[in-house]
């Protein structure tokens, strides 16, 4: 697939077959992740791959739990009709683990330690992709209590559970979503 019909096709799929997903095609996309820029080459990846249904089931419950929490304090109507049943349905969640202490000399300048953080990031954008053009779905997915998710994982305090991966066959393709005026986005100088 040609990588800019890759970036525009690529959607956030929260509608899954619960068809199990092959070994070898996860591990190419984990692969994919890899060859992500980072800061003075850290990278401050790791990852935890999940096809269990109790411990997808508890990560449904936190991320249930968290939509109830999140709808009470911020009374946004549309996380009413949120669902988060792709926490149980999809075959594959791949947690994104982040190292702190793996960061570029950002950690040393205004805003703190942000390097790992944006390795991570283009780790999980090239999952997305990578995903895509094998025919898959995915998430990037956010919402959850880190201290939960590390609790569930047995991942140390000091490591930084990002974001989980949601990734299976897409039941459709999701619409996308508009994007911006370029050029209300964009200066160019010179
Ligand atoms: C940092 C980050 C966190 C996100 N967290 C969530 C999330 O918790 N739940 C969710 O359903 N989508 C989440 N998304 C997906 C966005 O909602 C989605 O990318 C956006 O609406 C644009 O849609 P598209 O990905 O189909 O282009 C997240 C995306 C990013 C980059």
């Amino acid at each position: 697939m040609d990588i800019f019909e890759a970036i525009r096709g690529r959607r956030s799929c929260r509608d899954f077959l619960e068809e199990p997903i092959e070994r070898e095609v996860i591990e190419r996309i984990l692969e994919a992740a890899t060859w992500a820029p980072s800061p003075l080459n850290a990278q401050p990846w790791e990852f935890v791959v999940i096809t269990d249904a109790e411990i997808k089931e508890k990560i449904f419950q936190e991320g249930n739990s968290c939509k109830h929490w999140g709808l009470e304090a911020s009374g946004w109507k549309w996380l009413g009709k949120y669902q988060v049943e792709f926490l149980k349905t999809a075959p594959v969640l791949i947690v994104v683990i982040g190292d702190p202490a793996k960061t570029g000399l950002d950690a040393y300048m205004e805003g703190g330690r942000m390097g790992y953080q944006h390795g991570c990031a283009a780790a999980i954008q090239n999952m997305h992709l990578a995903a895509h053009a094998l025919g898959l779905g995915s998430l990037w997915y956010t919402l959850y209590r880190k201290d939960r998710i590390r609790e569930i994982l047995d991942i140390p305090k000091e490591k930084d559970p990002l974001a989980i991966i949601v990734l299976g066959k897409p039941k459709k393709q999701p619409p996308a979503p508009p994007r911006k005026e370029l050029d209300k986005k964009v200066r160019f100088i010179g």
